[in-house]
């Protein structure tokens, strides 16, 4: 059995958690229940990145040392993931003795062996990324690329890993090894990067400008710069250097999860240091999208950041868990909002598993002295639906294993939803009311068995509410998938209680409780509405024209649909979002053609499913007989995001 080691990125202690955070450890905590349950050894690290500027300048700001800053915010951190019913097999500090002894052990080797060097250096540096710019990484002159503030100027001596060195074999690394980094245009987006000449990388900082770090065993004038510490925690947290067996149990089965704005540091400084140290690299790095705000980046200074904690609070953490993990397609952006979760709580979880649990547990409590009935003889709809369940266990382990919860959980709410179907075509009320008990029986057991399923397949998303419907229907808690497979594993005579309330709905406010009654004392302003005007035919008016929101998109990459002639898959970067857009196109423009074009989509157009591809958007184009030409920028630089109109 292969074991299994997944990380999620170590956070700063500047602030507390949010809800880019959670995600990320929600996502690495399910994965790693969906391994466990696949009966694998699996080992689930997250941890705290405690040292660099951001930490050094969070204390500052309160007049507290650096410890007490870390010490103070990762109890945040802690106490979160507690909360959120997060299994982590090991929590690293990048301050504890057992990382910094193996960071210093690995500077001191690899400067023995002149792969680090000391040089002067003149560069561009970006206090909130931590990151260092040359002149022609820069936008607008002075500005960050990555997060756009601008930078400072330094000069100073500083110490240089030779990553220069490696980039040739990084390119072949990452052109043999596919399944390296994902998505695969994620892999794309890197390879670009490495068509400019990478340089070294400055690995030090001088202490009289930022001491908080961990001093560099050769000069004490100097700290490590944080990237170079924090990557290491992958490794040190296993025991690289000290306990070669344990490293060994887990190195390389190693799969990474990062958010797609630290791409660069995971996907080339990373496995340059690994190749320079002596070590294969990772088996996956996983690059997910951003939660935006609705459409608006998320930020403390627009005061629209969500806390992770008040949502487990108000909706419940299990719900929270199966939000995120259902909502976001793993790479691209999703938006949060408020009414998007009760929405998808309201028809996924009140409506769809909800009620059939509802159903099935009370019309067995009712009709069968609370025990699970024993089934006649199986129908056609009965088989074709416990096949359709049984199915859904592999489809779940596959997506799983390649690192694609998203997917595997629609599969499971398919089935339910089929489920709700079935209940409403075998009408068991009806069975109940004519006394058909020996069809009644196969109907409710037919139903309980996909509960068992389905209780089975969601527990590593919502651990709590599935052990609660497990146990009301008699089935183990703690199953694998194996046990899960077994056809037919709900027993007859089983004693079930009945489930009340698994997933409440969720009354909106306007459903719930009348206006408050300070609204009503101030009396309401009527403004005289303005006559609508007379819009001629075949004519729209301004308003019309800006319903339709155009926007500049970038093209990163495409590939053809399977199957189809016409069709190409294409991820565009829309701004800070990145987008997944299916074109009917394939005749006029080859993929390779297309990577790198400026396009026009119209970017608030319904998502829509094209041959079960989901395509969010639609690429301006114009057509005149049999030609077809994309509506394109020409100006190589023009940002991708821009509004048009
Ligand atoms: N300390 C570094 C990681 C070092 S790993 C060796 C760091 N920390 S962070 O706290 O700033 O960010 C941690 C993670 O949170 C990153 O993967 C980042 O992508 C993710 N997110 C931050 N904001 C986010 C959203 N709004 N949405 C999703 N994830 C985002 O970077």
């Amino acid at each position: 059995m292969n074991p299994f080691y997944i990380t999620t990125p170590i956070y700063y202690v500047n602030d507390k958690p949010h809800i880019g955070h959670s995600y990320t450890t929600i996502l690495g905590d399910v994965i790693s229940r969906y391994h466990k349950m696949m009966g694998e050894p699996v080992w689930f690290l997250t941890g705290t990145d405690e040292h660099g500027q951001k930490v050094q300048k969070a204390a500052d700001e309160k007049g507290i040392s650096p410890i007490q800053q870390c010490d103070e915010t990762v109890v945040r951190y802690q106490e979160l993931w507690k909360k959120l019913g997060i299994n982590n097999d090991d929590f690293i500090r990048t301050t504890q003795e057992r990382h910094t002894k193996i960071v210093q052990k690995i500077l001191q080797d690899l400067y023995d062996r002149d792969l680090i060097y000391k040089a002067e250096y003149n560069g561009h540096y970006c206090v909130p990324c931590e990151r260092f710019f040359t002149e022609k990484d820069l936008v607008d002159g002075n500005l960050c690329p990555d997060c756009k503030r601008p930078t400072n100027t330094i000069v100073e001596s500083n110490y240089f890993f030779r990553m220069s060195k490696y980039q040739e074999w990084l390119i072949d690394y990452i052109q043999t090894h596919p399944d390296f980094i994902k998505p695969a245009f994620r892999a794309n987006e890197t390879l670009g990067f490495l068509k400019k000449p990478l340089e070294d990388l400055c690995i030090s900082r001088p202490k009289a400008r930022l001491s908080w770090g961990i001093e560099l065993p050769f000069d004490k004038d100097y700290v490590c710069y944080v990237w170079f510490d924090a990557l290491i925690n992958y490794i040190s947290a296993i025991g690289y250097g000290v306990n070669d067996e344990n490293f060994r149990k887990w190195w390389p089965e190693c799969h990474h999860l990062i958010g797609k704005d630290i791409l660069t540091t995971h996907t080339v400084y990373w496995p340059t240091m690994l190749k320079a140290i002596g070590i294969e690299p990772p088996k996956t790095i996983l690059a997910h999208g951003w939660w935006l705000s609705g459409r608006d980046k998320m930020s403390k200074s627009a005061g629209n950041v969500v806390n992770p904690m008040d949502m487990a609070e108000k909706y419940g953490v299990d719900a929270f868990r199966y939000y995120l993990l259902a909502e976001m397609t793993l790479g691209q952006d999703s938006g949060f909002t408020e009414e998007s979760f009760i929405n998808r709580y309201n028809s996924d979880l009140a409506n769809d598993l909800g009620n059939l649990a509802n159903r099935a547990i009370k019309m067995t409590v009712r009709n069968f002295d609370s025990k699970i009935p024993q089934p006649g003889k199986f129908e056609e709809l009965d088989i074709v639906l416990m096949n359709k369940a049984h199915l859904s266990i592999k489809t779940m382990e596959s997506m799983i294993r390649s690192l694609q919860p998203d997917k595997g959980i629609a599969e499971v709410m398919n089935v339910i939803r089929a489920t709700n179907r079935y209940m409403e075509q075998t009408a068991p009320w009806t069975l109940a009311k004519e006394g058909n008990l020996e069809r009644l029986a196969t109907v409710l057991y037919t139903a309980i068995e996909v509960l068992r399923i389905v209780g089975g397949t969601l527990s590593p998303v919502m651990p709590e509410k599935m052990a609660k419907l497990l146990s009301s229907i008699g089935a183990p808690v703690d199953c694998t998938f194996s046990d899960l497979e077994s056809a037919g594993s709900s027993t007859p005579g089983t004693q079930i209680t009945d489930i009340d309330g698994l997933f409440p709905r969720i009354m909106v406010e306007k459903e719930a409780a009348p206006a408050p009654a300070k609204k009503q004392e101030k009396a309401p302003v009527i403004k005289e509405k303005k006559p609508e005007p007379i819009v001629p035919e075949g004519c729209i008016t301004i308003t019309d024209f800006f319903k339709t929101e155009l926007r500049t998109a970038k093209i990163l990459a495409a590939e053809p649909v399977p199957k189809t002639e016409k069709l190409l898959k294409l991820q565009l970067e829309v701004g800070e979002e990145q987008r997944q857009i299916v074109a009917g196109i394939a005749l006029f423009y080859k993929p390779e053609e297309l990577i790198g074009k400026t396009v026009v989509i119209v970017a608030n157009l319904m998502p829509a499913k094209l041959r079960g591809i989901e395509s969010n958007g639609m690429l301006l184009a114009a057509s005149a007989g049999d030609n077809l030409k994309l509506v394109t920028i020409d100006a190589p630089d023009f940002p991708s995001g821009a509004k048009i109109g």
